[in-house]
């Protein structure tokens, strides 16, 4: 068991790091508090290759392997959560599902621009009655020869407005069920796509998060992603790489946290010493050190499975559901660290804390991942 990183990692590390302390944090408390999304700052995360770094480079992409992906999303996540959920939909959800079973035109037209970062994807299997229960679809794409014609809505959307391309979970055939779902990609301006109103959210609120509505829209056949019926399981295929990005995306919110909470009990002085000197409060920060390492531990353990092209269902859960509710956990601490400093904006602790718990709903609530995680362990 080889527990350094390469090089290589070493270095994807600290460029993500760079980025985030002079591109992310200037402006990101003034983002959250406008719901600004961070779109200058993004066009720069394509430039330097973080929105499709496990992406061929014959298609774009930089080539590396999903260990680096965990380590730049940590960085990335310590400093701004709301741009880390438009690197991990995009890398995770959308560049890896066309990668892995996109046609070479598919890859050709739309996964080459979105590894390159010049448009953004998004992801779209959530519907208003459907969320947990994904395969509720209530979005119907029926098949017209030719073309499948869509008509539904769907609920919550990352990059619902700033994205050009969207994956679009729909259901042909009723009487199948899950083996009835398509997954096809749709372009914003198609006749018929309408973009909602964005969400005002408790947290991660520089992404911007939109309802989709479909009305007769007319997507080529060329469009559906793999073979009919193919769709469900392309969503929960992709969802359990996603799974690895959000449960980083977790870990580098804790982290960013623990470290401002840690640098600040050095700093703050009560009753005479400093208040890390206060065992309640360095136990405190025992605790959450070793959470993070641990969340860790899970994410590189996932990340190290698929890159050896294992099955990562498991792992890639455990790391989600651990390391969400650890992030949870260890924000609020932070906060309780800072007293009175931590519930106001200029000390980031409370946007890190509002940001932690998006990551228990979204990619699959904690609720969710127990499922996926008892299925597996009782299933032999
Ligand atoms: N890989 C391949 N196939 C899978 C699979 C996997 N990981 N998981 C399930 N399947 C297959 C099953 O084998 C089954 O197919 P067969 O009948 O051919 O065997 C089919 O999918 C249906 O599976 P289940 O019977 O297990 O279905 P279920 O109704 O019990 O639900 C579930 C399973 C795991 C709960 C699923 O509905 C689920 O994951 N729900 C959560 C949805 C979710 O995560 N949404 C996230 C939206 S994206 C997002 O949120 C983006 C963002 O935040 C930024
Ligand atoms: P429900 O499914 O209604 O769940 C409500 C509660 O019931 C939860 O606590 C849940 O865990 C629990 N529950 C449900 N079923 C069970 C069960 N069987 N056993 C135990 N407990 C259960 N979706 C996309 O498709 N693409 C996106 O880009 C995207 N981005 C998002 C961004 C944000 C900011 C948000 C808030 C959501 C986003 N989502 C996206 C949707 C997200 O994936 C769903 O909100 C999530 O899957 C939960 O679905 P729901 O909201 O319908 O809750």
């Amino acid at each position: 068991m080889d527990f350094n990183l390469t090089e290589e990692q070493l270095m994807i590390r600290d460029a993500a790091r760079d980025f985030a302390q002079t591109e992310l944090l200037p402006g990101v408390i003034e983002r959250d508090e406008k719901q600004q999304f961070p779109a200058e700052q993004i066009k720069k995360m394509g430039e330097l290759g973080f929105l499709g770094m496990m992406v061929d480079p014959q298609y774009g992409g930089s080539g590396l392997d999903t260990v680096s992906y965990v380590l730049a999303m940590e960085e990335i996540s310590k400093i701004d959560a709301s741009a880390s959920v438009v690197m991990s939909v995009n890398n995770s959800l959308v560049c890896w599902g066309l990668e892995k079973y996109g046609s070479e035109a598919q890859k050709q037209k739309y996964l080459v621009p979105l590894a390159k970062g010049e448009i953004i994807g998004a992801f779209c299997l959530s519907e208003p009655e459907a969320g947990s229960d994904a395969t509720s679809q209530k979005t119907t794409a029926i098949d017209k020869g030719d073309y499948y014609l869509v008509n539904g809505t769907k609920n919550w959307i990352t990059n619902g407005n700033n994205a050009s391309v969207y994956l679009v979970i729909a259901q042909t055939d009723v009487e199948k069920g899950h083996k009835g779902i398509n997954a096809l990609i749709l372009e914003k301006g198609m006749e018929g796509f309408e973009i909602g109103s964005k969400e005002n959210k408790l947290g991660i609120r520089g992404s911007d998060t939109h309802s989709l509505m479909f009305t007769d829209v007319k997507v080529p056949k060329e469009n559906r992603i793999g073979e009919d019926g193919f769709g469900f399981k392309f969503a929960m295929k992709t969802l359990a790489g996603g799974r690895i990005g959000i449960a980083s995306q977790a870990l580098g919110i804790a982290s960013g946290a623990y470290e401002l909470a840690l640098k600040y009990s050095k700093e703050r002085k009560a009753f005479g010493k400093e208040i890390s000197k206060h065992q309640a409060i360095a136990f405190k920060l025992a605790d959450m050190a070793t959470q993070i390492e641990a969340a860790r531990m899970l994410c590189m353990k996932a990340a190290w499975e698929k890159d050896q092209h294992l099955n990562y269902d498991l792992s890639g859960a455990m790391a989600k559901l651990y390391a969400a509710d650890m992030a949870m956990n260890v924000t609020v601490e932070a906060v309780q660290i800072h007293g009175g400093y931590g519930f106001v904006k200029e000390y980031h602790v409370e946007r890190l804390m509002r940001d932690a718990k998006i990551t228990q709903i979204y990619e699959g609530t904690s609720e969710i991942q127990k499922i996926v995680i008892s299925r597996s362990i009782l299933s032999d």
